[in-house]
């Protein structure tokens, strides 16, 4: 879910909405404001589906200097207007926006408030309706009375932020796990779940820490910890364009995204590789890494299917055993570990609550580690030892394209820079520089075909209700993310599969027609490979390959330029997020903003 909240700025509304656009990504099940004029008038609109339905039901008499606004993704209860957020208390004098779960709010209700009329599901509305009840029956100030709320939450996820209408200039605000920073501009200071929320209004924000409560007037911020005491907290400056999250010419995002990466190939280059090669990495980071005697990589999702991708050259140009896990397993599964070992976290946003949840038992148990993401200043950039960032820009298409690509690009400099350290003759001779080169020509050929794949989305991709791709070790990985796109923006159900293990069971789904295409581009598992498909063509499947052009036969589908085998990924994975990308446009499906998703997860 995302947040917004803004006082002391007379044109509140276009702020809350504007940033509620830049935070659809992170929900857009159904959304709402709460606005106050400070005379007295407030007003509430709520509504199902996307921002855009919010803004036409917004009339030209909601007006205020003071508001609060989300965008939700439904955890407790359905997508309606009731379950939207803001969420009120039952005489509507308290408004709040939550981001989080509270896990104990059956109980609560039931403790406190069985006389109390609701008109929601949520778990939310239990928090408000008990900070009007603290108030009302125990003679409590707002804050007093949101304090006491808070410390009934506990183990739960907040991010909160509350107005109360007989006071309406002060917002209170809360957080424990959910992310939330305060902007601070001239004369208003607003909240929101992310910098680019609010990019037109500052670009300098208070990033807060678990635990804290927040006061918020137009011109003051007052930050307590846990314990009431007063925290001095410097802010930090987002050097970002608001225009960078803008589409520009493009008809979405995840189109931009894949356009832009050859030139994040190149920026990872400049930024971490020197120009006679020699990785550009903290040698701090990579003596702890050298320490280790196993990696083991965290994340979800496309992060984690990066991560697939990082074993393998973490193994190969470093010589250390290296673990991926996901996230949301690890963290409650205790996996045995190694004697010393060391953590990447990846993660696009920074934010995600899974792999939250790994690092702060990481961190309980004093292990060192590195979190790799897009964001910074993200939970995950914050809490982890080191960090390196991708270089990535704003990623705003809910599927994830140049963070893969950027992930897989940070580890491979990484697992050189390790590999030498290490003194592995492969890697010393592995150009990390020259080949980030090689892969940005062969990214952006691979784009300027994007009319074939095209074609070929809309013939085959289009009228399939399932697809495979399949391929052997490092091309297994992209398999899986490959098929992931597809599921997740195209609604085809695809599979990802390691080539040979597909005859010892899931072929006997070939039908007549189903798409399967070979990921081949390992000299030693091509010819395996080719012989797996032929196994599903022979099946009625209609095949496809993307193969480097080394080991290219005269019937293949989708050449992608000679790279080194170790970063094919780089380039095999283009054709699979454009295949996504046609299929779902062609399908007249909304690309950016696929059903049932969100881009940045931060519940468990
Ligand atoms: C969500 C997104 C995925 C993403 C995953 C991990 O589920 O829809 O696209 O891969 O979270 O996100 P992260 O920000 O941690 O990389």
């Amino acid at each position: 879910c995302g947040i917004v909240g803004v006082t002391g700025n007379d044109n509140a509304v276009s702020i809350l909405l504007e940033g509620l656009e830049k935070l659809e990504y992170r929900g857009y099940d159904s959304a709402g404001i709460y606005v106050n004029d400070l005379n007295g008038n407030d007003y509430l609109v709520k509504r199902k589906g996307r921002i855009s339905e919010l803004e036409a039901a917004v009339g030209p008499e909601v007006h205020g200097s003071v508001g609060i606004g989300h965008t939700r993704w439904a955890t407790h209860g359905v997508v309606s207007v009731d379950n939207a957020h803001p969420q009120y208390s039952e005489d509507h004098r308290f408004y709040l926006v939550h981001n989080g779960v509270i896990e104990n709010y059956k109980e609560l209700k039931a403790k406190y408030l069985s006389n109390t009329t609701f008109t929601s599901q949520t778990d939310t509305e239990v928090v408000v309706q008990l900070v009007d009840r603290f108030v009302q029956t125990e003679g409590m100030t707002t804050k007093e009375a949101f304090l006491k709320t808070l410390s009934l939450l506990e183990g739960s996820s907040y991010a909160f932020l509350l107005i109360d209408s007989t006071d309406p200039e002060t917002l209170y605000v809360a957080k424990n796990k959910s992310p939330l920073l305060i902007g601070v501009g001239d004369g208003c200071n607003v909240v929101c779940s992310d910098a680019l929320a609010m990019l037109n209004v500052t670009h300098d924000f208070l990033e807060l820490h678990d635990g804290e409560v927040v006061t918020i007037k137009p011109d003051s911020v007052d930050i307590e910890d846990r314990d009431g005491h007063k925290v001095q907290r410097d802010t930090f400056h987002v050097d970002m364009d608001a225009q960078e999250t803008d589409k520009g010419p493009y008809p979405y995002y995840m189109l931009k995204e894949i356009d832009e990466q050859p030139n994040v190939m190149r920026k990872l280059a400049s930024l971490y590789t020197e120009e006679s090669g020699k990785p550009n990495v903290d040698s701090q980071l990579i003596n702890a890494m050298k320490e280790a005697d196993r990696l083991y990589i965290v994340g979800a999702g496309t992060s984690y299917h990066a991560g697939l991708v990082g074993k393998k050259l973490f193994e190969k140009l470093a010589h250390v055993p290296t673990e991926v896990h996901i996230a949301s397993e690890f963290a409650y599964d205790n996996p045995l570990l190694s004697k010393k070992p060391f953590f990447i976290f990846l993660s696009q946003s920074g934010e995600t609550a899974d792999s939250r949840e790994v690092l702060v038992n990481v961190n309980a148990n004093n292990y060192e580690s590195l979190t790799i993401t897009n964001v910074e200043n993200s939970t995950l950039f914050r809490e982890a030892t080191y960090t390196m960032l991708l270089h990535a820009g704003p990623e705003i298409s809910v599927a994830s394209t140049k963070a893969y690509t950027a992930q897989i690009g940070v580890e491979a400099i990484l697992a050189k820079a390790l590999g030498e350290a290490k003194e592995q003759t492969i890697a010393e001779e592995f150009d990390i520089r020259q080949q980030l080169g090689l892969v940005a020509t062969g990214m952006q050929a691979i784009i300027d075909e994007k009319d074939v794949i095209d074609d070929l989305a809309k013939k085959y991709f289009v009228p399939a209700n399932r697809a495979f791709y399949i391929g052997r070790g490092i091309d297994q990985t992209v398999s899986l993310e490959s098929a992931l796109k597809l599921k997740e923006i195209s609604y085809v159900q695809a599979e990802g599969f390691a080539s040979g293990e597909l005859k010892h069971g899931t072929i006997a789904l070939i039908e007549e027609g189903t798409p399967v295409v070979g990921i081949i581009t390992q000299k030693r598992t091509a010819n395996l490979t080719r012989s797996n498909l032929q196994e599903t063509e022979s099946r009625g499947a209609a095949t496809f390959t993307i193969v480097r052009k080394g080991l290219a036969e005269e019937d293949d589908t989708l050449i992608i330029p000679d790279v080194n085998e170790l970063i094919t990924p780089l380039l095999s994975v283009v054709p699979a997020q454009l295949i996504a990308y046609y299929t779902s446009l062609n399908k007249g499906l909304d690309v950016d903003r696929p059903r049932n998703l969100a881009k940045s997860v931060t519940v468990e």
